[in-house]
């Protein structure tokens, strides 16, 4: 049989991080520009994974091993046994940075074996599998990196509660630029909770007005109106900033995107480093060049396409 060749997407949060640990709403959207691939095809050897450019520590797979565990429990929902195969898998996503590679990568997997075996695998079969991949990763996930990535649609997302799928009207045109400063994001949610604990009075009405402005972004992606979004963004920004989670890197970013022409922008995820986040319209180049001069080491142009008839 020929090679079978499928992929899987990245995602970013787009609004309400911190926010949704304390049953606030999150927005997350796909990524279309980065994404994670998985090749297989028939070998004379039992089946196995080639993981070279994922890093050494995915090389010489075990059984225990999350990818492994989801071409095995693949393999078990579609009731078949593991051919004799090679998967190949390679990602332009960056790890380790609230892309959602994990869940990309295990996405990819569970698609490439389906369509390799010529068996159906429902987007709903398949976000339970990579779930429970994500478990072993990280815990308890929320299940919002999976059901973006399945689904490859806007989310719009309340802890515990089921994840919706949002209608988004127009085009959306995101930059994301990286600081280059890594930061734990277990670090940032420990620090808001301390905020939380010693100072409820001023801190809840932060991460209330977030909720707030994160229910008026699904509006306005619904109504598709991306300089309202924009706005959206930059008043999150602020919001995210008196959480202390943002850094003069980020602020810095944000402030040359806007400065350059951007609809709106803010940090996404995590906070104090990682990624920020753009919309632009027609002044993409711009807003990137913007971007790299005030410091960002990588700046990824994506695109959320509408998902509503016009
Ligand atoms: O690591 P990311 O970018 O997927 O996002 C972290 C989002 C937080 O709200 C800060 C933490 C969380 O667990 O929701």
């Amino acid at each position: 049989m020929d090679v079978v060749q499928t992929q899987a997407s990245a995602k970013i949060i787009l609004f309400g991080e911190h926010a949704v640990v304390y049953q606030q709403p999150a927005i997350a959207v796909p990524v279309f520009a980065l994404q994670a691939h998985a090749d297989m095809q028939a070998s004379d050897k039992p089946f196995h994974i080639i993981a070279t450019d994922l890093g050494n520590r995915l090389m010489g797979l075990a059984q225990d091993q999350p990818l492994m565990q989801m071409a095995l429990s693949t393999f078990h929902a579609l009731q078949i046994e593991a051919p004799d195969a090679s998967l190949r898998l390679s990602s332009t996503i960056p790890m380790a940075s609230g892309l959602g590679s994990g869940a990309a990568v295990s996405t990819a997997i569970g698609r490439a074996i389906a369509a390799y075996s010529n068996c159906d695998l429902s987007a709903e079969m398949l976000n339970q599998l990579v779930y429970q991949i994500e478990q072993i990763h990280h815990g308890t996930p929320s299940g919002i990196d999976n059901t973006v990535i399945v689904y490859e649609q806007a989310i719009y997302y309340v802890r515990n509660q089921p994840l919706k799928m949002i209608e988004n009207a127009s085009d959306l045109t995101l930059l994301i630029a990286d600081t280059g400063q890594a930061a734990l994001t277990k670090v940032a949610v420990g620090d808001v909770r301390k905020l939380v604990e010693t100072q409820p009075e001023q801190t809840m009405p932060v991460i209330e007005a977030i909720g707030q402005l994160t229910e008026a972004a699904q509006s306005a992606m619904q109504a598709g109106q991306p300089e309202a979004l924009g706005q959206l963004m930059v008043a999150n920004h602020e919001q995210l900033q008196r959480l202390t989670v943002s850094s003069p890197q980020l602020d810095r970013l944000v402030a040359a995107a806007i400065s350059a022409g951007a609809l709106g922008a803010k940090l996404s995820g995590g906070g104090r480093g990682g990624n920020m986040i753009a919309l632009v319209d027609d002044k993409a180049e711009q807003v990137r060049e913007a971007l790299l001069t005030a410091g960002a080491v990588r700046v990824i142009q994506t695109t959320i396409p509408r998902t509503t008839q016009q």
